[in-house]
């Protein structure tokens, strides 16, 4: 079968993404799958081979031609973090065309790809979540009336954005306008939350042979003030799966997060943070296209509940063209 595993993307995470297809592309290399490389990026939309020659990707069709050939795909195996992979407007594309993909249907991808509108939905499921406040580019900021609302410790995120880009824990009322600021620039929405002291966790569910899978959960602890960027991709937070958790708060948590993952109609694979609050799992946010590079958190949960790479993205492209 022919499977085009899509990387890059428009935003800041194009780097890890291309990590990630290249560990999908490597693993799914093989007698079952032909897999291909196809980068989608602002300029160019490209098949690239193994000596790195680069063809075009006819986008009436999403084929390509390679010398004499025409070649048409059977799967798409998204790996592309933030917009257009995880945000779902490339699956609408292919959801066109007729052509099967590796994740949730572009509206579960879209919704679940704004923070804000996501914390809405789960919400009103009685799951916790914490205190925020919205803000939109051009909106009159109010330092006082967002402390009063969430207090300090507070964070600020871009609404729509992954891997920590534009994330800053704010301790003072002085760091908070630049810290929207810095927001901004990774996105025209921002969420001001609420610090959760607790234990953070993140965890891994996946449709395994068509039932729901909660993989082994891993307990993040950071070096830096939180789980941001140089703590995800540059070593500086401790992984640990599984977490150090009590047997009823493990419970708890893989509930909550297979309540998640029916609520937010998902399918294929995701990863999502919660932070346990006295017991309470309180949930932060879904990745519905969680990264598969060496560091990242779900192959190495996978790999803890005797699931191979192979077997993880085999299972995926199974599902799909189920
Ligand atoms: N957004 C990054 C890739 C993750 O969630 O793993
Ligand atoms: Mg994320």
């Amino acid at each position: 079968k022919n499977i085009a595993i899509i990387m890059g993307g428009f935003s800041s995470e194009a780097a890890i993404s291309i990590k990630s297809g290249t560990v999908v592309y490597k693993h799914l290399i093989g007698e079952k799958y032909q897999p291909y490389k196809i980068h989608i990026l602002k300029d160019k939309w490209v098949y690239i081979d193994e000596e790195n020659n680069e063809f075009p990707v006819n986008k009436n069709d999403f084929s390509i031609n390679i010398n004499a050939n025409h070649i048409t795909f059977d799967c798409v195996f998204n790996a592309i973090h933030g917009n257009p992979g995880e945000n779902g407007i490339i699956l609408a594309y292919f959801e066109m065309l007729g052509i099967k993909h590796t994740s949730a249907p572009f509206y579960q991808m879209a919704l679940t790809f704004n923070k804000r509108d996501t914390l809405s939905v789960i919400k009103t499921y009685g799951i916790s979540v914490a205190k925020s406040v919205y803000l939109n580019k051009g909106e009159k900021i109010a330092p006082d009336l967002i402390l009063d609302k969430v207090g300090l410790p507070c964070f600020v995120k871009p609404n729509n954005a992954g891997s920590s880009y534009g994330i800053s824990k704010v301790y003072t009322r002085e760091a908070l306008i630049p810290a929207i600021e810095k927001a901004y620039l990774e996105d025209t929405e921002i969420l001001i939350e609420s610090f959760l002291s607790g234990t953070e966790v993140s965890v891994g569910v996946i449709q395994y042979h068509g039932a729901l899978k909660v993989l082994p959960i891993t307990e993040i602890v950071s070096e830096n003030d939180f789980f941001d960027y140089e703590a995800k991709y540059e070593g500086k937070s401790q992984e640990i799966t599984p977490a150090r958790i009590s047997e009823k708060e493990e419970i708890k948590v893989k509930d909550t997060a297979k309540r998640v993952y029916a609520i937010l109609n998902m399918s294929g694979f995701t990863r999502a943070e919660y932070i346990l609050v006295n017991g309470e799992p309180h949930f932060l946010e879904i990745n519905t296209v969680p990264g598969l590079t060496e560091e990242s958190i779900l192959p190495q949960q996978a790999s803890a509940a005797g699931i191979s790479l192979f077997q993880l993205f085999d299972n995926a492209i199974e599902m799909a063209l189920a």
